[in-house]
């Protein structure tokens, strides 16, 4: 059997969160629950590279957008480090491999009519690269986003997904487990009720964005981001599978044959042999990207003939303190920094038994510590801790040999325990991680309640009570043994330690989980071992001051990513030799002009007052705020000691100093008095 689960691909322009983390450790714990399940388990994570926003972020930071998204992508995959993620495999869009999946399935499409060019005018909302009708518009702005859009005419190429709609309102009723939780599944159902499907248009003309995956039959045209990163799900499958999919075969879902012959699928000699693991088993999103899941991915499979993932699961969104996470806001929560300050496993058990998933959830440090305070400190932790000492002290750290008679006590916990696996994979398959969670503290709180029953301190003070006492310590080992074997998915470092304490060998691991969960696994004389205190309380006085500095260290990082200047000190903040390392002077615009095939960048000529130097080339991204003609005569401020840098093929010597909000806008900054070129800016 394989399991095969990804994640969204993530977009390089933003740092990491916790929301980002949180379908990253969703799809961890599903993982290495089915690898202990036997399953051949393929886990796909990685980054979403190409488009409009990322040409733009690079273009501000005077870099080719391959370069910015080198650089970015190194914060999701040392992310994957800090997580503890087990991913098999991490898949960018500007992969090779991926790119020709890519042209070939849309090759397919295009050969088989699935594809026409079209003229098209409508609304278009940079930002978020997509077309609008005007009545989708919010008092004439994006629904989306809420800024403004722009008229567009031009010719593209559209998929026709409206063909494919009634197949997938179809499969969606047939299938009730096909989009979870349900009202997600409501929601898409509402939504292919409510209006026509209308087909997608999946082009971009290169002389607009030229940042994506040229169409195979059209070279003046890129596709949209969108269409290229679905594809990753099915590219992934085929060229990063581990070594498990090609060595074993494995069972296969019905359907894969197509896989195996079609187009996209492996070459015919394997046919015989191992599946690779498409479909997928589970897509994990955030409920933001529900529509591009369930509708535009689901019907371009159908197009393709390609096997359909089994599950579509859109868990809730994170807010900070009650607010919605955003820089501006300055909010945003690095997993990092929790990390580091709490640990892994109490930040992986916190966000999944906080809130059930799927549903929305406020995330707080406050809660966080309540959490580690009362579950992990008070149940678990003093369950680990106090157990082992005793069977240290009362017999020499040897698991005892229990005695044959059960008391009510005893079959009471044993059957908790026993039923502990069935009980967990039924919640686990549809991901209620919280009541998976809930499942395991019952067989917590049992064994907690009957070694304070028991009293085992009580039974070590009469010698005629010597084979009780070894009963009752040999049943609470047993119960952490259990515990560690089901907590493991979750708690992936904390059960490890509580797992050689225990005095089991080597990592722990099992491909049967049922089998070793099965009760009387310990064997008497086992020798144990010291156990460091899991999860220590913590001092609630100490949570909120720190939390304000580590914030603004991350808001310093995320400078220093984005410009490359400067040095940070361990405050987050630079000194003035850092600063200085900036050279800023001021300049005059002689001449300018649009770059050929850009809407935005302009091409300056600019008197930086170097004695007998040509005058400066400096290209910018300002043209959708300026015309060239406003440009000309104005001085400007300009970074004179930046590496040259190629935008669109025009080398900038330079870059000027712009202000710019969020939406876009963006103003040049001028000296407040005329000045002359080349005067020294600090
Ligand atoms: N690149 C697209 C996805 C393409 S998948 C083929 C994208 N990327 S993203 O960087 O914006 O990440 C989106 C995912 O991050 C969300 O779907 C969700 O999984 C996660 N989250 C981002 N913010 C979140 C919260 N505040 N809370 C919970 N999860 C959130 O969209």
């Amino acid at each position: 059997m394989k399991f095969y689960v990804t994640t969204p691909i993530y977009y390089v322009n933003d740092l990491p969160h916790i929301g980002h983390a949180y379908t990253s450790l969703a799809a961890d714990v599903l993982a290495r629950y089915y690898r202990m399940r036997g399953m051949h388990v393929m886990f796909l994570t990685g980054t979403d590279e190409h488009g409009q926003k990322v040409a733009d972020a690079a273009a501000s930071r005077s870099l080719s957008p391959k370069e910015h998204a080198d650089s970015m992508m190194e914060n999701f995959h040392d992310l994957t480090l800090k997580l503890n993620l087990t991913n098999d495999a991490f898949i960018r869009t500007t992969d090779d491999e991926h790119k020709q999946v890519v042209q070939r399935l849309m090759q397919q499409l295009w050969d088989k009519g699935d594809i026409v060019r079209r003229t098209y005018s409508g609304w278009y909302c940079t930002p978020c690269e997509r077309f609008w009708t005007e009545k989708d518009l919010h008092e004439g702005n994006c629904p989306e986003c809420s800024r403004p859009v722009e008229q567009i005419e031009e010719d593209n190429y559209f998929f026709l997904m409206s063909r494919y709609a009634n197949r997938l309102e179809q499969h969606i009723v047939d299938n009730p487990e096909f989009i979870l939780p349900e009202t997600r599944r409501n929601e898409v159902l509402g939504f292919l009720r409510s209006q026509p499907l209308m087909d997608l248009c999946i082009s971009r003309p290169k002389k607009r964005l030229d940042w994506g995956v040229p169409l195979p039959f059209d070279e003046d045209y890129v596709t949209y981001v969108w269409f290229d990163a679905l594809i990753n799900y099915y590219s992934g499958s085929q060229y990063l599978a581990p070594e498990i999919f090609r060595l074993a075969a494995c069972d296969m879902d019905e359907g894969a044959d197509a896989v195996l012959t079609g187009e996209g699928g492996l070459s015919a000699d394997v046919k015989e042999g191992p599946a690779p693991p498409w479909p997928a088993d589970v897509h994990l999103i955030g409920k933001d990207i529900l529509t591009t899941h369930a509708v535009y991915w689901i019907t371009m499979l159908m197009a393709l003939g390609l096997p359909l993932p089994k599950m579509i699961f859109a868990h809730g969104w994170w807010t900070i303190e009650g607010r919605k996470m955003s820089k501006s806001l300055g909010n945003v929560v690095d997993p990092a920094y929790v990390v580091d300050k709490y640990g892994n496993d109490a930040f992986r058990f916190f966000l999944f038994r906080e809130v059930p998933f799927g549903l929305d959830g406020d995330y707080s440090e406050a809660s966080l510590v309540a959490r580690i305070n009362s579950d992990l400190a008070n149940d678990f932790g003093n369950l680990a801790s106090r157990t082992l000492k005793m069977a240290q002290n009362y017999f020499s750290g040897e698991v005892p040999k229990p005695g044959a008679e059960l008391t009510d006590d005893e079959h009471e916990l044993k059957a908790i325990a026993e039923g502990l696996p069935h009980r967990v994979e039924g919640v686990m398959r549809v991901l209620k991680f919280q009541r998976a969670l809930e499942e395991i503290w019952r067989l917590l709180a049992r064994a907690n309640k009957y070694l304070d029953d028991q009293a085992p301190w009580k039974l070590a003070k009469d010698e005629a009570s010597a084979e009780r006492l070894g009963t009752v310590m040999y049943n609470t080992l047993e119960a952490l043994r259990v515990l560690a074997l089901h907590l493991h998915p979750i708690m992936p470092d904390a059960t490890q330690k509580l797992w050689q304490a225990l005095g089991l060998e080597g990592q722990l691991s099992t491909t049967d989980l049922f089998g070793s969960a099965s009760w009387g696994g310990l064997k008497p004389g086992t020798k144990l071992h010291k156990l460091e205190n899991l999860f220590p309380r913590i001092d609630t006085k100490k949570i909120d001051t720190k939390k304000k500095k580590d914030d603004k260290g991350r808001q310093e990082k995320k400078k220093v990513q984005e410009n490359n200047i400067g040095q940070q000190n361990d405050d987050g903040l630079i000194n003035i030799k850092d600063f200085a390392k900036v050279e800023l002077k001021t300049g005059k615009v002689l001449a300018a002009e649009r770059v050929e095939g850009s809407l935005k960048l302009i091409r300056m000529q600019v008197d930086t007052g170097e004695a007998d130097e040509k005058p400066r080339q400096i290209v910018a991204g300002i043209g959708k705020a300026y015309a060239p003609d406003d440009l000309v005569g104005k001085t400007v401020v300009v970074v004179v000691n930046l590496k040259p840098a190629k935008l669109m093929g025009v080398e900038s010597q330079g870059m000027l100093l712009a202000a710019t909000g969020d939406d876009g806008a963006c103003v040049i900054l001028t000296p407040e008095k005329e000045t002359a070129p080349g005067l020294r800016i600090k």
